[in-house]
């Protein structure tokens, strides 16, 4: 256990907040911004962040606000260990100690403020947060990261395998099922997350979802990152289960304590400075995923048959997929642009960029709603493929890569019809307008979110 900075920048701190991460992709960084904007609203509380040693080492690179202090948690990887690659294996072994970790992380931090827990915000994913703030009587705040439609999938996964068993032989994956889970009107089984009736629902990380399922209804307050005018038909069934439902985003829009993002170091906004309004693909995956080799060809394929001007954000290893010379061809004829990096919400923002090729994952869908750019959704693991069947069939602002697969033939169609002037088209560059306009009225200064923030800062401060 370690700690920097004394929490102590003269002001008399009247509160003292324990906050637990999942460690793991994109949730901690979302964790501590949420934590970062709470500091600022509320500085007479005291933020104990608990994390493993490897994501606090990357999220505090430099000291961060006065009231937020680091405790590294162990990650639970024997010593010694050499991971074997298999599926969640880290995951796997961080949940098998992490609520022994967390509950004597906090008698150490307690003892070294000198001031007891007032409140326990977690990831939602940390059900068993719900034990531990009631063995301290306190509140449990559970921030969820992703969509509100995917949380009512793990809310409902009871009544989804019930209805999945009654139905067992007469359905398959393939199949639709209409007004399973609330707010969605049909959803194809197959694209309910891995763990709710398919894949092995006996695995910890499987475990884990249910689990958050059945006890989030025992939270003080469960914080989304939305905005409640995307799915008023989910928040208005969630917050009649839960005590508090407070959609908060979208983050992204309220960026001002999130984590600086890093230069734009390969020029990407003075080369979209050079192309016409509305016409560039904008592809990336992230830098955790990527869609196998023949698809990263097809895509390349498909750009430079359709001369579809692109910038494409893929890590080196990546980029070795790529056919051969496609990459000397398109920089010389200024057709394209392949980065290791690019800064993605200023590329979204930019006039030139017309269509937003990626898997779908929550962040990305509400970085390309706050832009206003349609998107062309592929998506990979989690809660993508819910969120890519929102975006086409739901709200319109997209389309799903018919087949759920990058073929040349299929990347064509959906850069043709996202990309092109016809009326479709302009239907989904108006539906992601209106949705723009909502997502930022949301966090302006009398907005749902900023109101529902506003609710947040007085549960924690309480
Ligand atoms: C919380 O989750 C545990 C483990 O699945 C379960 O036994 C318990 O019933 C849940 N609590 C509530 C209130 O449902
Ligand atoms: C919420 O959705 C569930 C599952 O479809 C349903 O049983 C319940 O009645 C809904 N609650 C409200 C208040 O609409
Ligand atoms: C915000 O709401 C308050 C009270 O509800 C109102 O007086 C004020 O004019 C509103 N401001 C804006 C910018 O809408």
């Amino acid at each position: 256990m370690e700690t920097i900075g004394n929490g102590n920048g003269g002001t008399v701190r009247t509160r003292h907040v324990a906050v637990f991460a999942f460690p793991f992709a994109s949730h901690p960084t979302h964790l501590l911004n949420l934590v970062r904007r709470l500091a600022a609203a509320a500085p007479t509380v005291l933020f104990s962040f608990f994390s493993t040693e490897r994501t606090n080492r990357a999220l505090f690179t430099k000291r961060g606000c006065d009231n937020i202090l680091r405790y590294d948690v162990s990650d639970g990887i024997p010593e010694g260990y050499v991971m074997q690659g298999k599926i969640h294996e880290d995951i796997n072994y961080f949940l098998g100690v992490a609520k022994e970790e967390f509950k004597s992380g906090v008698q150490v931090a307690e003892k070294e403020v000198g001031m007891k827990m007032s409140c326990l915000v977690s990831d939602a994913f940390l059900w068993f947060s719900a034990d531990l703030a009631k063995e301290l009587n306190i509140p449990w705040v559970a921030l969820r990261t992703g969509g509100a439609r995917s949380l009512s999938t793990h809310l409902y996964t009871d009544l989804i395998r019930e209805k999945y068993s009654e139905l067992k032989g007469s359905i398959g994956p393939n199949d639709e099922i209409a007004n399973l889970i609330p707010g969605v009107e049909s959803i194809r089984l197959a694209d309910l997350p891995i763990g709710v009736i398919f894949g092995d629902l006996d695995s910890p990380f499987a475990s884990m979802m249910h689990k958050m399922g059945r006890n989030l209804t025992r939270a003080t307050t469960v914080a989304i990152n939305s905005f409640q005018e995307l799915d008023p038909d989910v928040t208005k069934n969630l917050s009649s289960l839960f005590n508090n439902f407070l959609n908060i985003g979208p983050s992204n829009l309220v960026s001002k304590h999130n984590s600086p993002s890093k230069p734009d170091e390969f020029s990407c906004i003075s080369w979209l400075d050079n192309q016409n309004p509305g016409s560039v693909a904008y592809i990336s995956f992230g830098t955790k995923f990527c869609p196998p080799p023949n698809e990263l060809v097809a895509i390349a394929e498909a750009l430079e048959s359709t001369k579809t001007p692109f910038l494409w954000s893929i890590n080196k290893d990546s980029q070795t997929h790529l056919p051969l010379g496609f990459v000397e061809r398109t920089t010389a004829n200024g057709s394209g642009k392949v980065v290791p990096w690019a800064p993605q919400v200023q590329v979204l923002d930019h006039i030139a960029t017309g269509v937003f090729v990626t898997h779908g994952g929550w962040n990305s869908v509400l970085e390309s709603i706050g832009s206003g750019v349609p998107m062309i959704c592929r998506p990979l693991i989690g809660d993508q493929p819910i969120n890519s069947w929102m975006v086409e069939r739901v709200w319109g602002i997209g389309v799903w890569i018919e087949g759920g697969k990058f073929t040349k033939h299929e990347t064509c169609c959906a850069l043709e019809q996202v990309l092109s002037v016809d009326a479709s088209s302009k239907g989904m560059k108006e539906r992601i307008g209106v949705l723009k306009d909502l997502a930022h009225k949301a966090v302006g200064p009398n907005g749902s979110s900023t109101q529902n923030f506003k609710t947040l800062v007085d549960v924690i401060t309480r």
